[in-house]
């Protein structure tokens, strides 16, 4: 088990407060890991604007921290609630699973960035783990 209940608590509560700013978090956290990690970039080639401001990065980050709010929902058997999802990657998109970590990590930057105060050590963990979480599901179906 990756998550125990301490963390899962942890992360509902932290949630409950983050998620009021879901779309904003993900579309930043898109839009800076284009900037931060450019080779992430090649993946949405067919977008003709990936600069952190533009409609693409803004609608797909809702869409990103929208699964993420669902799997916070299913947390407890998130191979099952991300299946479809790591269908997606593996097979139509062919996302490489290293990129994962680099999404995760701006996802982090920002939650830190947007709640300093909540954005505590304990909830650093438990969030880091839960995203280490949905990497290791999201790459389930890779074979
Ligand atoms: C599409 C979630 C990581 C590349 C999607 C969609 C969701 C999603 C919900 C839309 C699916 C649909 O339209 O049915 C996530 C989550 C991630 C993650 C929760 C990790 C926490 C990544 C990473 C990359 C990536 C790291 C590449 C670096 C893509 C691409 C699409 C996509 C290229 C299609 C975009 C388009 O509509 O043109 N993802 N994703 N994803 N994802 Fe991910």
């Amino acid at each position: 088990k990756l998550l125990n209940d301490d963390d899962k608590a942890v992360i509902s509560g932290f949630w409950g407060k983050a998620s009021s700013r879901a779309a904003e978090i993900g579309a930043d956290a898109l839009g800076r890991m284009l900037v931060v990690y450019p080779q992430t970039k090649t993946y949405f080639d067919h977008w003709k604007d990936k600069s952190p401001s533009s409609h693409n990065v803004r609608k797909h980050g809702k869409k990103i921290m929208d699964a993420i709010g669902d799997a916070i929902t299913l947390m407890g058997d998130l191979n099952n609630a991300l299946l479809e999802l790591s269908q997606l990657h593996a097979f139509t998109l062919r996302v490489d699973p290293s990129n994962f970590k680099m999404l995760s990590h701006n996802i982090l930057v920002v939650m830190a960035n947007y709640f300093p105060d909540d954005f505590t050590p304990d909830v650093h963990l438990a969030m880091d783990k839960f995203l280490a979480a949905v990497a290791r599901a999201l790459s389930e179906r890779y074979r």
